[in-house]
């Protein structure tokens, strides 16, 4: 445990540290690798140009928990389990929903240059998702252009509410066999959403190992961001950066129960409304469904200029889940994801692995 001595020392050192020591450089080669990674596509020269597309997709604590295979026209994708994250996930429910939304992101980008294709989950063994493109004419897609733009965006915002026209466009986007979402936009609808993100974030940060997990994936700087390439980046939550032996300690000060759930108050309230996404069932194939779903309202967002976040407090703690799903009326059905959106200026992007480092064949 840290005490406050040793925290002011900590402190007094890092404002002692020259600026260059937290590196500027670092973050324009931060953002320079990051920008290179999202450069648009004129073209499918092979396979590897549709696995860096897929790899764009949200993914939970930006683990990156896939593999790629690789064959002419077609792509297998599947879960990485050495990048499970346990305790906030212990079913994998995330990280099927995050294989799904890479497979959602593969599927717009083929489609939009000429291979289009489907997606086909085989569930022998931990499951995978296969896709299989044939060429045909090229179909332009907002959805597409709006792939390198998207991002998660965990800042208040401004407040506006969204046109009832757009949000039709989202819904629309959304629609995927076997997910349902609901839109929640009215204020007492949203301030109901609140009541359950903030009793599940008070159950996770009274629980050590969750707050253990999530300090384990945040990346305190950009040298450490590019290094792993993946995680958490401070930078990209709109968070200072720092050395990782100050942040580390500064996280365990900083991060309590009353701040986060300020925090997640703030948010919530700036925000024009909150979407939830249901699986008609609770299985690996369903919770691909739901990424891929979820990956298409996000990229509808993005190309409408809203912003989204995840606020899946409600969802992760069982005990809350449950109470939530009665709140919305949804009998024994399972809410998956929940996701504020908004307005609000864009925070850096995230870091992704090398294509090379993800495909396996
Ligand atoms: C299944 C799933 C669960 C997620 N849960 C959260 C969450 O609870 N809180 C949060 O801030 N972001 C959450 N995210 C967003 C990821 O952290 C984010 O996609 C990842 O860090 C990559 O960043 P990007 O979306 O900006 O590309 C989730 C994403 C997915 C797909």
């Amino acid at each position: 445990m840290q005490t406050r001595r040793e925290f002011l020392a900590l402190s007094t050192a890092a404002a002692a540290m020259p600026l260059s020591a937290c590196s500027e450089h670092d973050m324009d080669d931060y953002t320079e690798a990051a920008a290179r990674l999202r450069v648009n596509l004129t073209h499918i020269p092979d396979m590897k140009a549709l696995v860096r597309f897929a790899t764009l997709a949200a993914n939970g604590h930006n683990t990156q928990p896939w593999r790629f295979t690789i064959r002419k026209n077609a792509i297998s994708i599947l879960p990485d389990l050495s990048r499970r994250t346990p305790v906030v996930d212990p079913d994998d429910h995330h990280l099927y929903v995050s294989l799904g939304c890479a497979a959602e992101n593969a599927l717009i980008a083929g489609k939009t240059h000429g291979l289009p294709g489907a997606a086909r989950f085989d569930s022998t063994k931990e499951g995978r998702i296969d896709i299989d493109l044939t060429p045909a004419p090229a179909q332009p897609d907002a959805l597409y252009e709006a792939i390198p733009k998207r991002q998660s965006t965990r800042s208040e915002y401004s407040g506006r509410s969204v046109a009832t026209d757009d949000l039709k466009r989202l819904e629309a986007a959304a629609k995927i066999k076997g997910v349902s979402i609901i839109l929640i936009t009215d204020e007492a609808g949203r301030e109901a959403v609140l009541d359950y993100v903030i009793a599940g974030n008070s159950f996770q940060m009274d629980d050590p190992q969750f707050v253990q997990e999530l300090r384990d994936w945040i990346r305190f700087n950009p040298s450490e961001a590019l290094r792993t390439r993946d995680g958490l980046f401070t930078a990209c939550s709109g968070n200072p950066t720092m050395p990782a032996w100050i942040g580390k300690p500064m996280f365990n000060l900083f991060f309590s129960k009353d701040a986060e759930n300020e925090k997640y108050t703030k948010q919530l309230k700036s925000s024009a409304g909150v979407a939830v996404f249901i699986g008609e069932r609770e299985d690996k194939h369903h919770w691909v469904q739901v990424g891929r779903s979820f990956q298409r309202f996000a990229l509808q967002a993005t190309a409408l200029g809203m912003r989204h976040s995840h606020i899946n407090q409600p969802i992760e703690v069982p005990s809350v889940r449950s109470q939530f799903s009665n709140e919305l009326g949804l009998g024994k059905a399972r809410p998956d994801l929940v996701v504020r959106f908004g307005y609000a200026p864009p925070l850096p992007m995230s870091m992704r692995r090398s294509v090379d480092d993800v495909i396996f064949s």
